[in-house]
């Protein structure tokens, strides 16, 4: 049998879905075996979003790069996962890594980095096309860089897709000789695609890796999407082992320069890396990894065979330099109505929801003399804590108090004046949380040992003035 035989492949994720297991999500995408990781190609072709993503379906190890693919019309039913991409050939046979989407003479594109190593395990990386084909695989098309340019390392990858002027261009993420990260630009010219040159910002010396750039527009400014490899770890920031990030501001192609603030984070959970966005009908829609590289350790779901899911996705807006990101609108629908439930009280030290297998939680707090906040989700014995110090304007969120995988803590800077709003997406492992109207996201995993439905407490050193709120119980998405 071939290695990637993409009907025996379909066949076992349709015997295998709907999910089981207890630990498998309900309203995020992953697989029912294989490793995923970065969401890959995001495009809106004929009537439907298209979203593929990293996928070894042949183990829970980083390796056999293939693509995954899925549509939807609305982010809540979506067609069964499928093989479309799968190394075939001496460019991509050690990985069909990362790459883009785009829409091109009425047919989906996509651009992607093709891996090989020679014997020596010296790594080749080169930039191609694809066709997506109404078989659901991708045709293998042109390779339009062969290779990376002086000056630069093989880890050259991730080519994403931007228009300047109505013609196409792509940032790539590289590494200088020096081992520092940067970005590189492409324009498509007459006779083929021209490296323009590193796009230069103020971080010249800002880890030793740039992967998943993206270039993006909101209205008249510049954003640039990254994914820093090599920062230290700072009390507020940096604090998982790679950073997804962005400075905002403006490019010139002409001196290939951007003007930029400072780089933020995207995410404060624990489990979010290599985020791709696109535009579409005037959104910009992100969808991210949850999981992390090299913290194999954190994600006990592997020895049963499947690890990692992407996050739902969400709808960024960029205010005062500073992105916000909330779920997209289409998520209202997992709501299930007749659960819904009001949280309404006044000067009280605590206040509790039952949660169900699935749930969603709006929270606003005005604090009054209360100091400090516990929201504690707890698991019977276990717990995780988003707990928030006004007087330090910190979020922190505690996993400590859970029994496996990934535990810790990660603190960010988040300014309440009077209210605390949050609003929490509990799925029966992967939670993402939206801080201050999307001020702040966190997206982190908690793996319950127990099967015990959650509950949130949340208490106060001193009496809370108000607490308002709803919750839901969500349904799961649909595959068909
Ligand atoms: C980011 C990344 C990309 C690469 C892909 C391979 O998680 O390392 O840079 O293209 O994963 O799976």
């Amino acid at each position: 049998m071939e290695k990637f035989d993409k009907h025996a492949i379909d066949e076992k994720v349709r015997g295998e879905m709907p999910f089981e297991h207890r630990w498998h999500n309900r309203f995020h995408l992953e697989m029912p075996f294989g490793l995923i990781n970065d969401p890959n190609g995001l495009a809106y072709y004929n009537g439907e979003y298209h979203i593929f993503y990293q996928w070894n379906p042949l183990g829970c190890v980083h390796k056999n790069k293939c693509w995954a693919h899925v549509r939807t019309r609305d982010f809540v039913t979506y067609s069964m996962p499928e093989l479309a991409l799968w190394p075939t050939d001496v460019h991509d046979k050690d990985g069909c890594y990362s790459g883009c989407g785009l829409v091109e003479n009425g047919q989906l594109r996509v651009l992607y980095t093709c891996n090989s190593k020679d014997e020596q395990g010296v790594r080749t990386a080169a930039q191609r096309f694809g066709t997506w084909m109404e078989n659901g695989s991708v045709r293998k098309d042109a390779i339009i860089v062969p290779g990376n340019p002086e000056g630069f390392t093989a880890h050259f990858r991730d080519p994403n897709i931007f228009y300047h002027h109505g013609v196409r261009h792509f940032v790539l993420g590289a590494q200088r000789e020096n081992e520092t990260g940067t970005v590189l630009v492409y324009r498509e010219e007459a006779d083929g695609w021209k490296l323009l040159g590193e796009l230069k910002t103020e971080y010249s010396d800002f880890g030793y890796m740039w992967e998943c750039p993206g270039l993006l527009k909101f209205g008249s400014h510049d954003v640039l999407l990254f994914c820093p490899q090599g920062l230290e770890a700072q009390e507020y920031q940096y604090q998982n082992v790679y950073q997804s990030g962005y400075i905002a501001g403006h490019v010139s192609l002409d001196s290939m320069e951007m003007i930029h603030g400072k780089f933020q984070e995207l995410d404060r959970g624990f489990d979010f890396y290599a985020p791709q966005v696109f535009q579409h009908e005037g959104r910009q829609i992100l969808l991210g990894w949850m999981g992390m590289p090299d913290r194999d350790e954190d994600y006990p779901t592997a020895e049963k065979g499947w690890v990692f899911s992407l996050t739902m996705p969400r709808v960024l807006t960029l205010r005062q330099g500073h992105i916000f990101s909330r779920p997209a609108r289409e998520l209202q629908e997992l709501r299930i109505q007749e659960s819904a439930v009001d949280i309404e009280a006044q000067e009280t030290d605590c206040v509790r929801a039952n949660l169900a297998e699935g749930g969603e939680v709006l929270l606003n707090i005005t604090l009054g003399k209360a100091q400090v906040i516990h929201m504690t989700l707890g698991y019977g014995m276990e717990k995780t804590v988003l707990h928030y110090d006004h007087k330090q304007q910190i979020m922190t969120i505690d996993r400590t108090g859970m029994n496996l995988g990934g535990k810790g803590k990660r603190s960010f800077k988040l300014y309440v004046d009077q209210t605390l709003s949050i609003q929490l997406f509990i799925d029966r492992t992967a939670i993402e949380a939206f801080f201050q109207n999307g001020e702040e996201a966190a997206s982190f995993f908690v793996f319950p040992e127990k099967n015990i439905l959650p509950d949130l407490v949340v208490t106060s050193d001193e009496a809370m003035e108000e607490v308002s709120g709803r919750v839901w119980e969500l349904a799961a998405f649909r595959f068909r």
